[in-house]
Protein backbone atom coordinates (compact mmCIF):
# COMPACT_ATOMS: atom_id res chain seq x y z
CA UNK A 1 0.00 0.00 0.00
CA UNK A 2 1.59 3.65 -1.05
CA UNK A 3 0.55 6.67 0.83
CA UNK A 4 -1.36 9.27 -0.93
CA UNK A 5 0.76 12.85 -2.00
CA UNK A 6 1.66 15.08 1.17
CA UNK A 7 3.99 17.40 2.71
CA UNK A 8 5.73 16.55 5.69
CA UNK A 9 7.02 19.67 7.74
CA UNK A 10 9.67 19.21 9.58
CA UNK A 11 9.82 21.86 13.03
CA UNK A 12 13.67 22.19 14.26
CA UNK A 13 15.01 21.05 10.66
CA UNK A 14 18.40 21.49 11.42
CA UNK A 15 18.33 19.48 14.46
CA UNK A 16 20.04 16.23 14.86
CA UNK A 17 17.51 14.08 14.37
CA UNK A 18 16.54 15.43 10.66
CA UNK A 19 19.88 15.06 9.50
CA UNK A 20 20.14 11.56 11.28
CA UNK A 21 17.21 9.93 11.59
CA UNK A 22 14.28 12.05 9.52
CA UNK A 23 16.11 12.39 6.70
CA UNK A 24 17.72 9.11 5.78
CA UNK A 25 14.34 7.27 6.39
CA UNK A 26 12.91 9.21 4.13
CA UNK A 27 15.36 8.53 1.34
CA UNK A 28 15.18 5.06 2.07
CA UNK A 29 11.16 5.07 1.58
CA UNK A 30 11.60 6.96 -1.80
CA UNK A 31 14.50 4.27 -2.74
CA UNK A 32 12.26 1.63 -1.46
CA UNK A 33 9.31 3.34 -3.87
CA UNK A 34 7.00 3.52 -0.98
CA UNK A 35 6.65 7.16 -1.12
CA UNK A 36 4.46 9.13 -4.37
CA UNK A 37 6.07 11.36 -6.59
CA UNK A 38 4.35 13.94 -5.39
CA UNK A 39 5.55 13.76 -1.84
CA UNK A 40 7.42 16.77 -0.34
CA UNK A 41 9.32 17.83 2.72
CA UNK A 42 9.33 21.24 4.25
CA UNK A 43 11.78 21.80 6.78
CA UNK A 44 11.70 25.11 9.03
CA UNK A 45 14.50 26.50 11.57
CA UNK A 46 15.52 29.39 12.43
CA UNK A 47 18.83 29.55 10.70
CA UNK A 48 18.52 31.14 7.31
CA UNK A 49 19.42 28.87 4.57
CA UNK A 50 18.37 28.94 0.45
CA UNK A 51 16.38 25.30 -0.51
CA UNK A 52 19.96 24.54 -2.06
CA UNK A 53 22.08 25.09 0.84
CA UNK A 54 19.55 22.75 2.64
CA UNK A 55 19.74 20.18 0.65
CA UNK A 56 23.26 20.42 0.16
CA UNK A 57 23.43 19.74 3.91
CA UNK A 58 20.99 16.71 4.30
CA UNK A 59 23.31 14.71 1.45
CA UNK A 60 26.35 15.72 3.59
CA UNK A 61 24.52 13.81 6.33
CA UNK A 62 23.05 11.08 3.58
CA UNK A 63 26.21 10.24 2.32
CA UNK A 64 27.57 9.76 6.24
CA UNK A 65 24.59 8.09 6.87
CA UNK A 66 24.10 5.56 4.02
CA UNK A 67 27.23 5.29 2.70
CA UNK A 68 26.42 1.83 0.97
CA UNK A 69 23.16 2.52 -0.06
CA UNK A 70 23.60 6.08 -1.39
CA UNK A 71 22.44 6.85 -5.01
CA UNK A 72 22.54 9.63 -7.58
CA UNK A 73 19.17 9.17 -8.73
CA UNK A 74 17.51 8.79 -6.14
CA UNK A 75 18.74 11.56 -4.17
CA UNK A 76 18.27 13.48 -8.13
CA UNK A 77 13.75 12.55 -6.94
CA UNK A 78 14.26 12.88 -3.48
CA UNK A 79 15.53 16.33 -3.58
CA UNK A 80 13.36 17.84 -5.93
CA UNK A 81 10.42 17.88 -3.24
CA UNK A 82 13.15 18.86 -0.60
CA UNK A 83 12.28 23.02 0.64
CA UNK A 84 13.19 25.07 3.54
CA UNK A 85 11.70 28.10 4.75
CA UNK A 86 13.69 30.20 7.47
CA UNK A 87 11.40 31.49 10.48
CA UNK A 88 10.73 31.84 13.87
CA UNK A 89 7.88 28.90 14.95
CA UNK A 90 6.54 31.33 17.61
CA UNK A 91 5.51 34.25 15.23
CA UNK A 92 1.93 33.91 13.10
CA UNK A 93 3.90 35.54 10.33
CA UNK A 94 5.57 32.41 10.08
CA UNK A 95 2.83 30.00 9.45
CA UNK A 96 0.99 32.82 7.23
CA UNK A 97 4.06 32.44 4.98
CA UNK A 98 3.73 28.72 5.42
CA UNK A 99 0.12 28.62 4.68
CA UNK A 100 1.35 30.42 1.31
CA UNK A 101 4.37 27.87 0.79
CA UNK A 102 2.08 24.69 1.34
CA UNK A 103 -0.67 26.18 -1.08
CA UNK A 104 1.60 26.62 -3.54
CA UNK A 105 3.47 23.07 -3.40
CA UNK A 106 -0.31 21.66 -3.95
CA UNK A 107 -0.76 23.63 -7.33
CA UNK A 108 2.88 23.25 -8.32
CA UNK A 109 3.61 19.47 -7.17
CA UNK A 110 0.39 17.99 -6.59
CA UNK A 111 0.57 17.32 -2.90
CA UNK A 112 -3.31 17.07 -2.29
CA UNK A 113 -3.55 19.38 0.74
CA UNK A 114 -2.21 16.28 3.00
CA UNK A 115 0.47 17.67 5.49
CA UNK A 116 2.13 16.11 8.41
CA UNK A 117 3.47 18.54 10.93
CA UNK A 118 6.59 16.94 12.40
CA UNK A 119 7.60 19.18 15.93
CA UNK A 120 11.30 17.60 16.12
CA UNK A 121 12.60 21.18 17.75
CA UNK A 122 13.13 21.82 21.05
CA UNK A 123 10.26 20.10 23.06
CA UNK A 124 9.93 23.74 24.90
CA UNK A 125 8.54 25.31 21.48
CA UNK A 126 5.72 22.41 21.42
CA UNK A 127 2.73 24.02 22.57
CA UNK A 128 4.06 26.96 20.65
CA UNK A 129 3.73 25.67 17.63
CA UNK A 130 1.11 23.48 18.48
CA UNK A 131 -0.85 26.95 19.31
CA UNK A 132 -0.02 28.56 15.89
CA UNK A 133 -1.19 25.54 14.08
CA UNK A 134 -4.85 25.51 15.47
CA UNK A 135 -5.44 29.54 15.25
CA UNK A 136 -3.78 29.51 11.19
CA UNK A 137 -6.15 26.64 10.72
CA UNK A 138 -3.55 24.18 9.88
CA UNK A 139 -4.89 21.90 11.93
CA UNK A 140 -8.48 21.75 10.04
CA UNK A 141 -8.97 18.44 7.67
CA UNK A 142 -11.02 19.47 4.49
CA UNK A 143 -12.61 17.13 2.96
CA UNK A 144 -10.39 14.15 1.44
CA UNK A 145 -7.47 15.94 2.60
CA UNK A 146 -5.91 15.45 6.18
CA UNK A 147 -3.32 16.91 8.70
CA UNK A 148 -1.99 15.25 11.16
CA UNK A 149 0.52 15.77 13.84
CA UNK A 150 4.00 14.05 14.85
CA UNK A 151 5.33 14.74 18.23
CA UNK A 152 8.76 13.67 19.45
CA UNK A 153 9.55 12.20 22.76
CA UNK A 154 10.06 13.40 25.28
CA UNK A 155 6.58 13.81 25.51
CA UNK A 156 6.29 16.50 29.12
CA UNK A 157 8.83 16.32 31.63
CA UNK A 158 6.23 14.90 33.83
CA UNK A 159 2.63 13.70 34.52
CA UNK A 160 1.42 17.86 34.76
CA UNK A 161 3.48 18.74 31.71
CA UNK A 162 2.05 15.83 29.90
CA UNK A 163 -1.32 16.66 30.65
CA UNK A 164 -1.15 20.23 29.72
CA UNK A 165 0.62 19.32 26.09
CA UNK A 166 -2.04 16.63 25.77
CA UNK A 167 -5.04 19.39 26.31
CA UNK A 168 -2.93 21.73 24.62
CA UNK A 169 -2.84 19.93 21.64
CA UNK A 170 -6.23 18.20 21.65
CA UNK A 171 -7.36 21.61 21.61
CA UNK A 172 -6.56 22.21 18.16
CA UNK A 173 -6.01 18.10 16.85
CA UNK A 174 -8.18 15.29 17.23
CA UNK A 175 -6.64 12.36 18.62
CA UNK A 176 -6.80 10.69 15.43
CA UNK A 177 -4.17 13.34 14.18
CA UNK A 178 -2.11 13.34 16.50
CA UNK A 179 0.89 10.89 16.33
CA UNK A 180 3.12 10.66 19.48
CA UNK A 181 6.00 8.62 18.00
CA UNK A 182 8.48 6.11 20.10
CA UNK A 183 11.11 5.08 17.53
CA UNK A 184 11.31 1.43 19.47
CA UNK A 185 7.62 0.61 18.36
CA UNK A 186 9.09 1.04 14.88
CA UNK A 187 11.74 -2.03 15.16
CA UNK A 188 11.04 -4.95 14.24
CA UNK A 189 11.92 -7.09 16.88
CA UNK A 190 10.45 -4.78 19.07
CA UNK A 191 7.30 -5.84 17.18
CA UNK A 192 8.40 -8.98 17.67
CA UNK A 193 7.88 -9.72 21.09
CA UNK A 194 3.99 -9.52 20.27
CA UNK A 195 4.66 -12.27 17.29
CA UNK A 196 6.37 -14.45 19.62
CA UNK A 197 4.56 -14.09 22.58
CA UNK A 198 1.05 -14.25 19.93
CA UNK A 199 1.65 -16.57 17.01
CA UNK A 200 2.95 -19.20 19.04
CA UNK A 201 1.13 -21.94 21.25
CA UNK A 202 3.50 -22.90 23.68
CA UNK A 203 4.36 -20.04 25.44
CA UNK A 204 1.83 -18.19 26.78
CA UNK A 205 0.78 -20.76 28.80
CA UNK A 206 3.70 -20.24 30.56
CA UNK A 207 3.58 -16.81 30.56
CA UNK A 208 2.68 -15.83 34.17
CA UNK A 209 3.25 -15.83 37.95
CA UNK A 210 2.96 -20.06 37.91
CA UNK A 211 6.03 -20.45 35.37
CA UNK A 212 8.36 -16.78 35.88
CA UNK A 213 10.57 -16.57 38.48
CA UNK A 214 11.25 -12.82 37.05
CA UNK A 215 12.02 -10.29 33.83
CA UNK A 216 14.90 -8.88 33.16
CA UNK A 217 14.82 -5.50 30.50
CA UNK A 218 17.69 -4.09 29.71
CA UNK A 219 18.21 -0.99 27.61
CA UNK A 220 21.49 -0.76 27.74
CA UNK A 221 24.36 1.74 25.28
CA UNK A 222 27.91 1.99 25.41
CA UNK A 223 27.90 5.88 23.99
CA UNK A 224 27.77 8.64 26.30
CA UNK A 225 26.19 12.03 25.73
CA UNK A 226 28.33 13.12 22.99
CA UNK A 227 27.05 16.47 21.57
CA UNK A 228 23.29 16.47 23.41
CA UNK A 229 24.98 17.24 26.72
CA UNK A 230 22.22 20.13 27.07
CA UNK A 231 19.28 18.26 26.33
CA UNK A 232 21.01 15.43 28.41
CA UNK A 233 20.96 17.87 31.35
CA UNK A 234 17.12 18.34 31.15
CA UNK A 235 16.35 15.05 30.46
CA UNK A 236 18.39 11.88 32.40
CA UNK A 237 18.03 8.49 31.91
CA UNK A 238 14.40 8.33 33.62
CA UNK A 239 12.98 10.49 30.71
CA UNK A 240 15.07 9.70 27.93
CA UNK A 241 14.84 6.36 27.77
CA UNK A 242 12.71 4.95 31.00
CA UNK A 243 9.75 6.79 30.41
CA UNK A 244 8.90 5.97 26.89
CA UNK A 245 11.54 3.12 24.99
CA UNK A 246 11.79 1.01 28.24
CA UNK A 247 8.15 1.15 29.43
CA UNK A 248 6.88 0.28 26.07
CA UNK A 249 9.37 -2.79 25.79
CA UNK A 250 7.67 -3.87 29.27
CA UNK A 251 4.11 -3.02 28.14
CA UNK A 252 4.66 -5.62 24.90
CA UNK A 253 6.08 -8.09 27.39
CA UNK A 254 3.55 -7.90 30.56
CA UNK A 255 0.08 -7.20 28.22
CA UNK A 256 -2.81 -9.46 27.83
CA UNK A 257 -3.51 -10.67 24.37
CA UNK A 258 -5.18 -7.62 22.13
CA UNK A 259 -8.45 -9.24 20.05
CA UNK A 260 -7.18 -7.73 17.12
CA UNK A 261 -4.24 -5.69 16.12
CA UNK A 262 -6.18 -2.58 15.71
CA UNK A 263 -4.63 0.80 16.87
CA UNK A 264 -7.05 0.88 19.74
CA UNK A 265 -7.10 -2.90 20.60
CA UNK A 266 -3.41 -2.97 21.40
CA UNK A 267 -3.23 0.26 22.90
CA UNK A 268 -6.13 -0.56 25.33
CA UNK A 269 -3.49 -3.87 26.25
CA UNK A 270 -1.06 -1.63 26.91
CA UNK A 271 -2.69 1.07 28.74
CA UNK A 272 -4.07 -1.89 31.26
CA UNK A 273 -0.89 -3.11 31.84
CA UNK A 274 0.48 0.63 32.86
CA UNK A 275 -2.52 0.71 35.20
CA UNK A 276 -1.14 -2.27 37.50
CA UNK A 277 2.87 -0.98 37.63
CA UNK A 278 2.58 0.01 41.31
CA UNK A 279 4.28 3.13 41.62
CA UNK A 280 7.26 3.22 43.87
CA UNK A 281 6.73 4.53 46.93
CA UNK A 282 8.09 7.31 48.14
CA UNK A 283 9.53 6.18 51.10
CA UNK A 284 10.45 2.61 49.17
CA UNK A 285 12.52 4.59 46.14
CA UNK A 286 15.65 4.50 47.84
CA UNK A 287 15.19 0.65 48.39
CA UNK A 288 13.67 -0.32 44.63
CA UNK A 289 15.08 2.48 42.40
CA UNK A 290 18.83 2.91 41.50
CA UNK A 291 20.64 6.01 39.92
CA UNK A 292 23.95 6.43 39.25
CA UNK A 293 26.33 8.83 36.94
CA UNK A 294 29.04 8.08 34.88
CA UNK A 295 32.17 8.63 35.69
CA UNK A 296 35.64 8.29 33.44
CA UNK A 297 36.72 5.00 32.68
CA UNK A 298 37.10 2.44 29.45
CA UNK A 299 34.79 1.27 27.10
CA UNK A 300 36.20 -0.91 24.22
CA UNK A 301 39.75 -0.52 25.37
CA UNK A 302 39.65 3.60 25.01
CA UNK A 303 39.87 6.01 27.87
CA UNK A 304 37.05 8.19 28.18
CA UNK A 305 35.49 11.00 30.30
CA UNK A 306 32.93 11.50 32.90
CA UNK A 307 29.78 12.43 32.59
CA UNK A 308 30.50 16.12 34.39
CA UNK A 309 33.38 16.60 32.03
CA UNK A 310 31.26 16.35 28.51
CA UNK A 311 29.82 18.86 26.88
CA UNK A 312 27.73 21.62 28.17
CA UNK A 313 27.18 19.63 31.26
CA UNK A 314 27.28 21.03 34.59
CA UNK A 315 30.49 20.59 36.69
CA UNK A 316 28.21 19.23 39.63
CA UNK A 317 25.54 17.62 37.64
CA UNK A 318 23.27 15.59 39.17
CA UNK A 319 21.84 14.69 36.24
CA UNK A 320 20.86 10.23 36.34
CA UNK A 321 22.53 8.59 33.28
CA UNK A 322 21.96 5.21 34.52
CA UNK A 323 17.95 3.85 36.03
CA UNK A 324 17.49 0.28 37.54
CA UNK A 325 14.07 -0.31 39.50
CA UNK A 326 12.50 -3.09 40.56
CA UNK A 327 8.53 -3.26 39.17
CA UNK A 328 5.61 -5.05 40.12
CA UNK A 329 2.64 -5.45 37.66
CA UNK A 330 -0.16 -5.92 39.62
CA UNK A 331 -2.52 -8.07 38.42
CA UNK A 332 -3.50 -11.67 38.15
CA UNK A 333 -1.58 -13.12 35.85
CA UNK A 334 1.80 -11.15 37.16
CA UNK A 335 1.21 -10.96 40.54
CA UNK A 336 4.64 -11.17 43.00
CA UNK A 337 6.66 -11.30 39.78
CA UNK A 338 9.52 -8.79 39.76
CA UNK A 339 10.38 -6.92 36.64
CA UNK A 340 14.05 -5.94 37.17
CA UNK A 341 14.45 -2.66 34.77
CA UNK A 342 17.95 -0.99 34.12
CA UNK A 343 18.37 1.59 31.15
CA UNK A 344 22.00 3.37 31.08
CA UNK A 345 24.91 4.95 28.96
CA UNK A 346 28.78 4.09 29.15
CA UNK A 347 27.55 0.66 29.87
CA UNK A 348 30.07 -2.23 28.45
CA UNK A 349 28.15 -2.49 25.28
CA UNK A 350 24.92 -1.62 23.70
CA UNK A 351 21.98 -4.62 24.27
CA UNK A 352 18.21 -4.42 24.32
CA UNK A 353 17.40 -7.30 25.60
CA UNK A 354 14.35 -8.87 27.60
CA UNK A 355 15.11 -11.68 29.85
CA UNK A 356 12.06 -14.09 30.74
CA UNK A 357 13.58 -16.24 33.78
CA UNK A 358 11.34 -19.45 34.46
CA UNK A 359 11.16 -20.76 37.98
CA UNK A 360 13.71 -23.64 38.33
CA UNK A 361 12.34 -27.55 38.16
CA UNK A 362 10.81 -29.13 41.25
CA UNK A 363 13.23 -31.32 41.72
CA UNK A 364 16.21 -32.06 40.98
CA UNK A 365 16.92 -36.25 39.98
CA UNK A 366 20.31 -35.94 38.53
CA UNK A 367 23.70 -36.33 41.14
CA UNK A 368 23.38 -34.27 44.19
CA UNK A 369 20.63 -31.61 44.56
CA UNK A 370 22.09 -28.52 43.83
CA UNK A 371 25.23 -29.07 42.32
CA UNK A 372 24.41 -30.89 39.13
CA UNK A 373 24.33 -28.17 36.76
CA UNK A 374 21.21 -27.26 36.74
CA UNK A 375 20.24 -23.71 35.91
CA UNK A 376 16.78 -22.12 35.24
CA UNK A 377 15.42 -22.10 31.80
CA UNK A 378 15.86 -18.46 30.30
CA UNK A 379 14.33 -17.01 27.11
CA UNK A 380 16.01 -13.85 26.22
CA UNK A 381 14.26 -11.71 23.16
CA UNK A 382 17.06 -9.61 21.95
CA UNK A 383 15.90 -6.33 20.74
CA UNK A 384 19.63 -5.30 19.44
CA UNK A 385 22.16 -5.95 18.21
CA UNK A 386 22.43 -9.43 16.80
CA UNK A 387 18.39 -9.78 16.97
CA UNK A 388 16.84 -12.67 18.01
CA UNK A 389 15.52 -15.42 20.47
CA UNK A 390 17.02 -17.71 22.60
CA UNK A 391 16.36 -20.20 25.34
CA UNK A 392 18.67 -21.52 27.48
CA UNK A 393 18.01 -25.41 27.91
CA UNK A 394 19.83 -28.34 29.82
CA UNK A 395 21.26 -30.69 28.46
CA UNK A 396 23.52 -33.58 28.94
CA UNK A 397 27.39 -33.02 28.62
CA UNK A 398 28.88 -36.12 26.76
CA UNK A 399 30.12 -38.63 29.17
CA UNK A 400 30.20 -41.76 31.74
CA UNK A 401 28.36 -39.27 33.97
CA UNK A 402 24.95 -37.73 34.35
CA UNK A 403 26.38 -34.45 34.23
CA UNK A 404 24.15 -31.17 33.03
CA UNK A 405 25.22 -28.13 31.24
CA UNK A 406 23.61 -25.26 29.94
CA UNK A 407 23.22 -24.82 26.33
CA UNK A 408 21.45 -22.17 24.37
CA UNK A 409 19.06 -22.93 21.49
CA UNK A 410 19.36 -19.98 19.27
CA UNK A 411 17.22 -18.06 16.58
CA UNK A 412 18.66 -15.25 14.58
CA UNK A 413 15.96 -13.12 12.73
CA UNK A 414 19.57 -11.84 10.32
CA UNK A 415 19.43 -15.30 8.71
CA UNK A 416 16.07 -16.70 9.20
CA UNK A 417 14.78 -13.94 6.98
CA UNK A 418 15.89 -12.92 3.60
CA UNK A 419 14.05 -9.78 3.98
CA UNK A 420 15.64 -6.81 5.19
CA UNK A 421 14.26 -5.28 8.40
CA UNK A 422 12.75 -1.65 7.79
CA UNK A 423 14.51 1.11 10.11
CA UNK A 424 12.26 2.00 13.00
CA UNK A 425 11.43 5.49 11.49
CA UNK A 426 10.86 4.79 8.05
CA UNK A 427 8.46 2.28 9.28
CA UNK A 428 6.72 4.86 11.33
CA UNK A 429 6.83 7.34 9.22
CA UNK A 430 4.91 5.16 6.63
CA UNK A 431 2.78 4.03 8.87
CA UNK A 432 2.03 8.10 10.01
CA UNK A 433 1.07 8.80 5.93
CA UNK A 434 -1.21 5.50 6.37
CA UNK A 435 -3.25 7.00 8.68
CA UNK A 436 -2.50 3.76 11.28
CA UNK A 437 -1.81 4.52 14.85
CA UNK A 438 -1.15 1.53 16.27
CA UNK A 439 2.73 1.86 17.17
CA UNK A 440 2.29 5.40 18.29
CA UNK A 441 1.56 6.63 21.72
CA UNK A 442 -1.95 7.27 22.88
CA UNK A 443 -2.84 10.28 25.36
CA UNK A 444 -3.47 7.77 28.21
CA UNK A 445 -0.39 5.55 27.72
CA UNK A 446 1.99 9.14 27.74
CA UNK A 447 0.02 9.59 31.31
CA UNK A 448 0.09 6.52 32.45
CA UNK A 449 3.89 6.30 31.95
CA UNK A 450 4.59 9.16 33.92
CA UNK A 451 2.10 8.27 36.34
CA UNK A 452 4.19 5.55 37.34
CA UNK A 453 7.74 7.16 37.70
CA UNK A 454 6.11 10.61 39.50
CA UNK A 455 7.20 9.37 43.13
CA UNK A 456 10.88 8.48 41.64
CA UNK A 457 11.55 11.88 39.86
CA UNK A 458 9.87 13.77 42.95
CA UNK A 459 12.60 11.83 45.44
CA UNK A 460 15.42 12.49 43.39
CA UNK A 461 14.48 15.70 42.71
CA UNK A 462 15.49 16.42 46.45
CA UNK A 463 18.61 14.58 46.45
CA UNK A 464 21.94 16.48 46.45
CA UNK A 465 24.35 13.47 45.75
CA UNK A 466 23.99 10.79 43.10
CA UNK A 467 26.62 6.84 42.99
CA UNK A 468 28.77 6.82 40.23
CA UNK A 469 30.27 4.29 38.18
CA UNK A 470 33.08 4.49 35.96
CA UNK A 471 32.26 4.20 31.94
CA UNK A 472 31.96 0.61 31.24
CA UNK A 473 30.82 -1.18 34.33
CA UNK A 474 27.24 -2.43 34.70
CA UNK A 475 25.91 0.66 37.01
CA UNK A 476 27.19 1.63 40.16
CA UNK A 477 27.01 -0.87 42.91
CA UNK A 478 23.29 -0.18 44.20
CA UNK A 479 21.95 -1.89 40.98
CA UNK A 480 24.23 -5.01 41.92
CA UNK A 481 22.61 -5.01 45.23
CA UNK A 482 19.24 -4.27 43.85
CA UNK A 483 18.83 -7.57 42.79
CA UNK A 484 21.20 -9.13 45.38
CA UNK A 485 19.18 -8.82 48.40
CA UNK A 486 16.84 -10.82 46.25
CA UNK A 487 19.03 -13.54 45.73
CA UNK A 488 19.22 -13.05 42.23
CA UNK A 489 21.28 -11.55 39.95
CA UNK A 490 21.45 -8.95 36.38
CA UNK A 491 22.25 -11.14 33.56
CA UNK A 492 25.02 -9.91 31.58
CA UNK A 493 23.84 -9.52 28.07
C1 LIG B 1 16.77 8.08 21.93
C2 LIG B 1 17.45 8.73 23.09
O1 LIG B 1 15.37 8.19 22.08
O2 LIG B 1 17.13 6.72 21.86
C3 LIG B 1 18.96 8.56 22.98
O3 LIG B 1 17.11 10.11 23.16
C4 LIG B 1 19.33 7.12 22.77
O4 LIG B 1 19.60 9.07 24.14
C5 LIG B 1 18.51 6.50 21.64
O5 LIG B 1 20.70 7.05 22.44
C6 LIG B 1 18.72 5.01 21.55
O6 LIG B 1 18.07 4.51 20.42
P1 LIG B 1 18.57 3.21 19.68
O7 LIG B 1 17.61 3.02 18.57
O8 LIG B 1 19.97 3.46 19.24
O9 LIG B 1 18.50 2.11 20.70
Amino acid sequence: ESPDPAVMVIFGASGDLTRRKLIPALYDLVSARRLPMEFAVVGISRTGMSHEEFREKLRAALEEQRADTFSEPVWETFSKGIFYMAGDSTEPETYRKLGDFLGRLDRERGTGGNRVFYLSSSPSLFPAIVDRLGESGMSEESEGSYSRIVIEKPFGRDLESARELNEEIQSGFREEQIYRIDHYLGKETVQNILALRFSNGIFEPLWNQNYIDHVQITVAEDIGVGTRGSFYEEAGALRDIVQNHLMQVLCLTAMEPPVNFDADSVRDEKVKVLKAVRPIPEDEVDRLAVRGQYASGWIWGDRVRGYREEEDVADDSLTETFVAMKLFVDNWRWAGVPFYVRAGKRLPKKATEIAIRFKPTPHTPFAHAGDDGTEPNVLVIRIQPEEGVSLKLGAKVPGSKMEIGSVNMDLLYGSAFIEEAPEAYGRLLLDLMLGDPTLFIRADEAEGSWKILAPVMETWSRKRKIPLYPAGEWGPEEAQKLMADDGREWRRP
